[in-house]
């Protein structure tokens, strides 16, 4: 029987994954929990457990006293916030990784989903259509942490057969809970200045492309390849994924056709230069080729959903 635990349930990601989940596995096969004292709201039907990831006596515990076979672990520092602490940031990233290989390599563990970020590639990377096996040289601390965090999966994988999946994540888009500390974060940011003020400064340059993704397509991904049989997945450090790609103006231009007085101002601060490091565009073809990947939302679906759905009184 799958009991599976999501670990940093509480953010932007695991607040749908885990409805996502729970919807599909039913409600006493996922546990969610967070290094938050309170449940969040969102995810009160069914069981939380608060957890911190750094307590790795206390994690190792509730694993395998509850018989936990599954986790998804997303807690982390993001690649803004991670530049402003970076010590705390390899700390929070690499360790917490470690404690769950490590019970996955003792058998706990079936399968574990640990996600990566476009953030692994650098200045040194083709940018355009940015393949999966290329230059890496990441030049954030963030980017750092998940290239050497994709390289310990890989070894786990094949030193001790743990089943460890993952994905490179783009810019994720959604609206029930807000983006924690990215440089992507603008393109979910804009839509609630928009609806609040009719107007967003943004902390990107009018023309700085990036590849994000709406979060519906990223939790399908994510559990499309955890359900995907074992031979199929035959990437084990992180696996390219592509959903869209756009620049700051292009999103406003989009979001001018649904609000015609809106407008955008630009004041590039130091996420700019993490930006310009990333990639304009990814290449996701293995993950096509090896679980059939396949995106829904492009742009135009992902401005009319956010701006039918963001609550402009969360900002
Ligand atoms: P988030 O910041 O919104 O959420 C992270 C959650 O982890 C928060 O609820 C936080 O309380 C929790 N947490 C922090 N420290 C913890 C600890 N010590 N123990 C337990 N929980 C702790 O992040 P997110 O956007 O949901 O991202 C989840 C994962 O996906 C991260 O690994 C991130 O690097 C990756 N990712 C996200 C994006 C994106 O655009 N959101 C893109 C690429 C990769
Ligand atoms: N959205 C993430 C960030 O900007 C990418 O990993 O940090």
């Amino acid at each position: 029987m799958k009991k599976i635990l999501v670990i940093g349930a509480g953010g932007q990601i695991g607040s749908e994954l885990v409805l996502a989940l729970r919807h599909r596995f039913g409600a006493d096969a996922v546990i969610a929990s967070d290094v938050k004292e309170n449940c969040p709201d969102v995810l009160e039907g069914g069981a939380y457990a608060q957890l911190d990831i750094l307590d790795r006596e206390k994690v190792r515990k509730y694993i395998i006293e509850e018989s936990v076979n599954e986790v998804y672990l997303l807690a982390a520092l993001l690649s803004a916030t991670a530049e402003k602490n970076p010590d705390f940031a390899w700390k929070l990233n690499m360790e917490g990784l470690f404690t769950i290989l490590d019970l996955a390599k003792e058998g706990y563990l079936k399968k574990v989903f640990w996600p990566s970020s476009i953030a692994v590639f650098g200045p040194t990377t083709p940018r355009v259509n940015t393949p999966q096996y290329t230059v890496m040289e990441p030049s954030t601390v963030y980017g750092i942490s998940k290239q050497a965090g994709e390289r310990w999966c890989e070894y786990y994988f094949n030193k001790f057969n743990v089943d460890v999946r993952s994905i490179r994540y783009p810019g994720l888009i959604s609206y029930t809970s807000l983006p924690g500390g990215g440089t992507t974060d603008y393109a979910v940011d804009i839509f609630y200045k928009a609806k609040k003020d009719g107007r967003y400064d943004c902390f990107l340059s009018a023309d700085t492309q990036l590849p994000m993704m709406y979060m519906e397509d990223a939790i399908r991904a994510s559990i499309e390849l955890m359900e995907a049989p074992k031979e199929s997945v035959k990437i084990r450090s992180s696996y390219n994924l592509s959903g869209c790609s756009f620049t700051p103006k292009q999103i406003a231009e989009k979001i001018n056709k649904h609000l015609p007085d809106f407008k955008i101002s630009y004041s590039p601060d130091f996420r700019q230069a993490i930006a310009d490091s990333w990639p304009m565009s990814i290449d996701d073809s293995h993950a096509r080729e090896d679980w059939n990947w396949k995106e829904e939302f492009n742009e135009e679906k992902i401005v009319e959903i956010m701006l039918n759905n963001v609550n402009p009184e969360l900002v």
